[in-house]
């Protein structure tokens, strides 16, 4: 028994359509019978020429829609045909598989292990499912992770185990990352998806608050940015404290100190701000009381409160009085994050580590979208990710490139992510952000 390998699913990372030769050939030796047919019952019709030319042009239309859907036959064959053969090869080159003699000596496939596949090829994902049935293969195939990614040549994205298989996951298309463009003209937009690049699509009803975690200059201040500008897009009101008082404490210039804190009793000034519109909005919700309704039911337009570097925050409290604030903020931050998604309030924090004492475990889990960007241990992967912290961690080499987990998307683990691509010259984050504070000023 002998199984070859014809094709490498390599050309699929090129996104380029591969020309099987024997599938070419019949593709071309079909059109060119069709073609034969239609021109000689057309030209045997006893009618007039100014007839048969429109039946010639209509004939030549028939051909390339055929020629089309021929095209596309091949291009689905082909894409399965691959990871097909490829399985096979894994299967034969592993031994995953028992042989008998039958009667006359040959040699047959008693049992194999069992390899599903199924292949989107809009996202270019391939899920390789490899079944646990309970016989001597059943440990073998939950170890295929070196195995799949050798002959597919794609990198393992994600492997789960679950009671009755494990799913590899594989992307042959690698996500884009996005490019702020300066766009000289405010945009409205009515939903609140908010596209984070490299095929993320976050919705803060859907997973509300953010955590962003990463050492200094690992891209956290440019990606909150990027994210204010967002909200403001979709007629949110920000509210900013930066203890820090550096990149986004400036705005203060912009956004006015109503809205952006420094200080730290400024800080609990903009927290209980936020606290009291959250239940002003509960109350107003009970009063107009209808059954599974959230803000949005009632027109009512989302407030983050973005809080940047939290630990320099709590580092910051000395004497009593100021523990007493930061007791005071940290309670009003865990009020926002348990009850803030109804009302539409929503906190995205940032922090350069995130320890148990910043917020602890339970409050974190509650953090639907969490990003740890740069370089991080892999003891600051698992305070930020928690059971979510990938097995095998790539290094991270890009600014801005880091680890994304959003709840409810599907994934059980965090993915590779890259934060949308700032380039200076190309963009202008004040001169965005002035487009949306006409109004107000
Ligand atoms: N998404 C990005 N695109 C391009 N450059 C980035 C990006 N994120 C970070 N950088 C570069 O890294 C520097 C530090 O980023 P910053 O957001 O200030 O880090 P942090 O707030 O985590 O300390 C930026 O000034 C910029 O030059
Ligand atoms: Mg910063």
């Amino acid at each position: 028994m002998k199984l070859f390998r014809l094709r490498t699913v390599a050309d699929l990372k090129r996104n380029y359509i591969l020309s099987s030769s024997r599938l070419k050939v019949t593709t071309w030796l079909i059109l060119g019978l069709l073609v034969c047919i239609l021109l000689t019952v057309i030209a045997n019709i006893r009618a007039p020429d100014l007839i048969k030319i429109p039946l010639f042009i209509l004939a030549g239309f028939v051909i390339y829609k055929f020629h089309r859907q021929l095209k596309y036959f091949r291009y689905n064959l082909d894409y399965y045909l691959i990871i097909r053969e490829s399985l096979l090869y894994v299967l034969h080159t592993n031994h995953l598989y028992t042989t008998y003699k039958d009667s006359s000596g040959y040699e047959k496939i008693s049992r194999s292990a069992i390899l599903q596949y199924e292949l989107d090829k809009q996202k270019g994902h391939i899920l390789i499912k490899a079944l646990i049935t309970g016989d001597e293969f059943s440990k073998k195939v939950q170890s295929l992770d070196d195995v799949l990614a050798g002959v597919l040549e794609l990198e393992l994205d994600e492997k789960i185990i679950r009671p009755s298989f494990v799913e590899y996951h594989f992307y042959y298309k690698k996500p884009n990352r996005l490019v702020l463009q300066s766009r000289n003209q405010k945009q409205e937009i009515d939903n609140l998806d908010i596209d984070l690049g490299y095929g993320v699509n976050y919705n803060p009803v859907k997973c509300p608050h953010i955590l962003v975690a990463g050492g200094t200059g690992s891209g956290k201040s440019v990606f909150i940015s990027f994210l204010i500008l967002e909200f403001l897009k979709r007629q949110s009101t920000v509210y900013i404290a930066d203890p820090k008082n550096s990149d986004l404490g400036s705005l203060a210039y912009y956004l006015g100190d109503k809205y952006v804190a420094t200080t730290p009793n400024n800080i609990a000034r903009i927290v209980r701000l936020v606290v009291e519109e959250m239940q002003e909005r509960y109350q107003y919700m009970r009063d107009n009381f209808q059954y599974g309704t959230n803000f949005a039911d009632h027109e009512i337009n989302p407030v983050f409160l973005v809080f940047d570097e939290i630990g320099a925050f709590q580092a910051s409290g000395t004497d009593k009085k100021s523990k007493e604030i930061i007791v005071e903020v940290m309670d009003g931050i865990k009020q926002i994050i348990l009850l803030g998604r109804q009302a539409g309030i929503f906190i995205l924090v940032s922090a350069q580590q995130m320890r148990a004492e910043t917020l602890n475990t339970d409050l974190r889990d509650n953090l639907g979208l969490r990003i740890a960007l740069g370089a991080n241990s892999s003891e600051g992967y698992r305070m930020v990710f928690g059971s979510a912290t990938p097995d095998n961690l790539k290094p991270i080499e890009v600014k801005g490139a880091g680890y994304l987990y959003m709840q409810g998307s599907g994934r059980e683990n965090a993915q590779y992510w890259e934060s949308p691509y700032l380039d200076t010259k190309q963009f202008n984050f004040i001169s965005e952000l002035q487009l949306y504070l006409e109004e107000t000023n």
